[in-house]
C-alpha cells in the first residue's frame, strides 16, 4: 500500500490540479490532497471553502481524501503516514522554487517528493491568472472544473 499527499494552497483548484490528482489517483493505493492554511495570505477562498471545492472535485476517485494543515509540511506527512510528496510541474520555472522545497523538506524528514509533469495545454494555467481572468470577467469555464468555475462566479457577483 503506497500513499501520496499533494500540497498546495488551491485557492482555487483548476484542472491542472485536477489532471495531477488524476494521475496519482491511478499510481498511488491512498491519496491525500491537502490544503495548506497560510495566516500570512489573504486567499480568495477559506481554507473550508477550498477543501469543500475540492472535496466536489475528487468524488469520482475513491482512494483520494481531502485534509487542510497548517504548520510544516513534513509533519503533516508523518501525520497522514503518506510515502511521498507530489508536486505537479507545469515548466522550468516552477522548477527552481519547487526544488528546493524538496530538498528542504528531505533535509526536515528525508521524504521523497516526486513531480508530475503537467498536462502540456494546461502548462499556462495557475489558480492567480484564474482569479484575473475571473476577476475582470473573462471566461473561466476551460480552465476549473465546474463547481469551482460557479463559486469563482459567485464570488465575483456575476
Ligand atoms: O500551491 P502552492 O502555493 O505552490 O503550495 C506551496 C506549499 C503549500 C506546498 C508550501 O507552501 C508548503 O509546503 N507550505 C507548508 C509550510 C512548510 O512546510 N514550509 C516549508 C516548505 S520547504
Amino acid at each position: 500500500m503506497i500513499s501520496c499527499l499533494i500540497p498546495g494552497s488551491f485557492d482555487p483548484p483548476t484542472k491542472g490540479h485536477l489532471d495531477v490528482v488524476e494521475r496519482c489517483a491511478g499510481i498511488f493505493d491512498r491519496v491525500v490532497v491537502a490544503v495548506v492554511s497560510n495566516p500570512s495570505k489573504a486567499p480568495l477562498f477559506t481554507d473550508d471553502e477550498r477543501k469543500d471545492l475540492l472535496l466536489e472535485c475528487v468524488g469520482q476517485w475513491d482512494n483520494v481524501e481531502v485534509d487542510s494543515f497548517s504548520g510544516l509540511l513534513v509533519d503533516f506527512a508523518a501525520k497522514k503516514s503518506v510515502d511521498v510528496i507530489v508536486k505537479g510541474l507545469r515548466a522550468m520555472t516552477d522548477f527552481d522554487y519547487e526544488i528546493q522545497m524538496s530538498q528542504m523538506n528531505r533535509h526536515l524528514s528525508g521524504i521523497v517528493t516526486m513531480f508530475v509533469a503537467t498536462k502540456p495545454e494546461l502548462g499556462y494555467l495557475s489558480s492567480s491568472l484564474v482569479k484575473q481572468v475571473g476577476a475582470l470577467g473573462g471566461n473561466i469555464d476551460a480552465l476549473v472544473p465546474g463547481p469551482v468555475a460557479a463559486a469563482l462566479k459567485e464570488r465575483f457577483n456575476r
